[in-house]
């Protein structure tokens, strides 16, 4: 979603400024802006669209600074315009600020400046109040302006500011967004994605927690706590040359991230197994106590993370014998839920960010839940705020649409149901061995689904002018069936549904005509019969099929128009495999479509507003 970059130091802000954005860019944004102070006065350049756009307004040589701030907005109040696009400045254009997350009451904010004081708004958005606020406030002290700006509002933010009368400090300020400042030698970064400082800091970056303030001149980072105290922060090292995510020989980072599932399935599984096989959780804290205190399961995530939680549910009911419920974050922080301290509460998500995900917790950890997070980015909100995190080892994830991050959360969720079954003793070591032969064939078998790619790039070629595709399956098939449709709809902008094949017959059929499409996952040998009863059924209605089943099950043939296969596996693991010819199928269906793949319209990689 939205991006902040902030730089102070001796020169060239706006190529720190704009390279910055640049990595955040793949998170999705509908404008772009920055605003440096030059000869006493802010200027602010702002472009719609792609950051190139931004470039061309700020080529000239006199547009530039040794600081400044910058930022890409994904529109939530108020279309993508220039007017609404950040830098925001306060009326005498004295202060400008950037500004990710949401004010609550900035309705009430704005009628009060604008009654009190006669501020006249630019802007649709929420955030310009802040710039009005702190121009209000502003004293010769720009830290003193922003305390007393943010004791106004209410809501989530992460605003940077900067005032023309300091042309040397850069004020950030942070409440349930992300923000991280990075150390430089001479200059430093503000924030709010690692992506954007680690090249320039080699990795040395200062997390900011909720409620501190950051003063930032080019020799010092001083972080004060909401009392402000000075805080005494230990420098967070991230392995910066491996988060330099790039696109290797790959057409798009969706592609590239597809084929890294082998690899990262592999050091996920491999980095939780001792040489006896047994499941290391060493850096864990649950004890058999704990696990045997719990009587309920929640998990909580959004979007694919929500899909690896599906199948987490079925996986770990089976092995661990414990009631596990499943819930969007969005719905799970507004209705009645039974927490204790008898419930584990599972998040799951890629970028540790997601604001909903990150309210669910809080909210779960408050009444008592231990809070076990499975997350990918190192370091992110919801790893920090949780008791335990087990890390999905994917690495950057740069698409928008997930791949290699569901894979490796589905990884985690085998590894959680085994771990758990085993120590309440409600798997049997027989079962334990065969699961984990099955999980480690995985890297190997997902290997063997890419070599069909060819044959996924032609059915793509068949079909990708569908306007319509269901997509169905029974048991864990009905999870993946969600994510499969996931992936289409939001790469390719075909409208694709997902629905638990048995329950076709309650509405969805009567869509089914000669012009669907319907994608029929047949993978789980204890439902194979009933879903084939399913595929005939919307066979019937003239509909085309395409059907999924394990290697050697050809009767499947007879059903369909078209199969795809997938290695011979358990049932429970073959999620993993089913997934990956889904997510091949719409990278190529959004090929043919000529759709931007690695950045969907409307889309953000990391969704930190509500
Ligand atoms: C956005 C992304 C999805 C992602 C979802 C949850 O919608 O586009 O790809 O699955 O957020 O994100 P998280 O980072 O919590 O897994």
């Amino acid at each position: 979603m939205c991006g902040i970059v902030g730089y102070v130091g001796t020169d060239h802000a706006k190529e720190k400024i704009i390279d910055g954005l640049k990595r955040l860019e793949y998170r999705g944004y509908d404008s772009a802006g920055i605003a440096l102070p030059i000869d006493g006065k802010i200027q602010v350049r702002k472009a719609v669209g792609e950051i190139k756009n931004l470039e061309a307004k700020i080529a000239s040589p006199d547009f530039d600074a040794p600081m400044g701030i910058g930022h890409t907005r994904w529109a939530t109040h108020g279309e993508p315009t220039e007017l609404n696009a950040h830098p925001h400045l306060n009326m005498e254009e004295t202060i400008a600020i950037v500004h990710n997350g949401i004010i609550e009451n900035y309705q009430e904010i704005r009628e009060w400046l604008a009654t009190e004081y006669g501020i006249v708004f630019k802007s649709e958005t929420d955030s310009e109040v802040i710039a009005h606020l702190i121009g209000l406030f502003y004293d010769g002290d720009l830290l003193e302006a922003v305390n007393k700006a943010v004791a106004e509002m209410r809501g989530a933010y992460a605003v940077v500011a900067i005032a023309v009368d300091e042309p040397d400090k850069i004020v950030a300020v942070r409440k349930d967004a992300p923000l991280v400042a990075g150390i430089g030698k001479g200059f430093n970064f503000i924030a709010s994605d690692i992506p954007a400082v680690l090249k320039y800091v080699q990795g040395n970056i200062y997390l900011i927690e909720n409620n501190e303030t950051v003063v930032l001149t080019k020799d010092d980072i001083v972080i004060y706590d909401e009392n402000g105290n000075k805080v005494d922060r230990e420098i967070y090292v991230v392995d910066w040359k491996a988060d330099s995510a790039d696109k290797a020989d790959y057409d798009h980072f969706m592609l590239k991230e597809i084929h890294e599932q082998p690899a990262v399935i592999s050091e996920t599984l491999m980095s939780r197994l001792n040489p006896d096989d047994s499941i290391r959780l060493d850096d864990i804290s649950l004890t058999k106590e704990d696990i045997d205190n719990f009587n309920k399961i929640y998990i909580v995530a959004c979007g694919t993370a929500y899909h690896a939680g599906l199948v987490g549910k079925m996986v770990i009911e089976k092995m661990a014998h414990i009631p596990v419920e499943i819930d969007v974050a969005s719905e799970f922080r507004y209705r009645d839920t039974f927490i204790d301290d008898k419930t584990l509460f599972i998040a799951i998500s890629q970028s540790g960010e997601t604001l909903d995900t990150l309210a669910a917790l809080r909210d779960a950890k408050e009444r008592g839940a231990r809070i076990l997070s499975v997350v990918n980015a190192v370091g992110s909100s919801i790893a920090r705020e949780s008791h335990d995190v087990f890390y999905t080892l994917a690495g950057p994830e740069v698409a928008v649409a997930s791949t290699k991050a569901y894979t490796t959360q589905l990884i985690c969720m085998y590894l959680i149901g085994l771990y758990m079954g085993s120590t309440r003793g409600t798997i049997d070591k027989d079962y334990y061995n065969y699961m984990l032969g099955e999980l480690k064939a995985l890297p190997e078998k997902v290997s063997r689904v890419l070599e069909n790619e060819e044959f996924l790039k032609n059915l793509a070629a068949r079909y990708y002018f569908k306007d319509n595709v269901f997509f169905i399956g029974r048991g864990l098939d009905s999870g993946v069936s969600y994510e499969g449709s996931l992936k289409l709809k939001e790469i390719s902008y075909i409208h694709s549904f997902a629905i638990a094949a048995g329950e076709l017959k309650h509405g969805t059929i009567a869509l089914m005509d000669s012009e669907s499409l319907v994608v029929a996952l047949a993978t789980q040998d204890r439902l194979y019969e009933k879903m084939v009863s399913n595929i005939v059924e919307v066979q019937a209605r003239g509909a085309r099929i395409i059907g999924m089943a394990k290697e050697g099950r050809t009767e499947i043939e007879k059903t369909s128009d078209e199969v795809i296969y997938i290695p011979q596996c358990a049932d429970e693991v073959a999620p993993v495999l089913a997934v990956v010819p889904l997510q091949i199928f719409a990278y190529y269906v959004a090929l043919e479509r000529g759709c931007n793949i690695d950045k969907p319209k409307n889309l953000a990689k990391s969704v930190t507003v509500e």
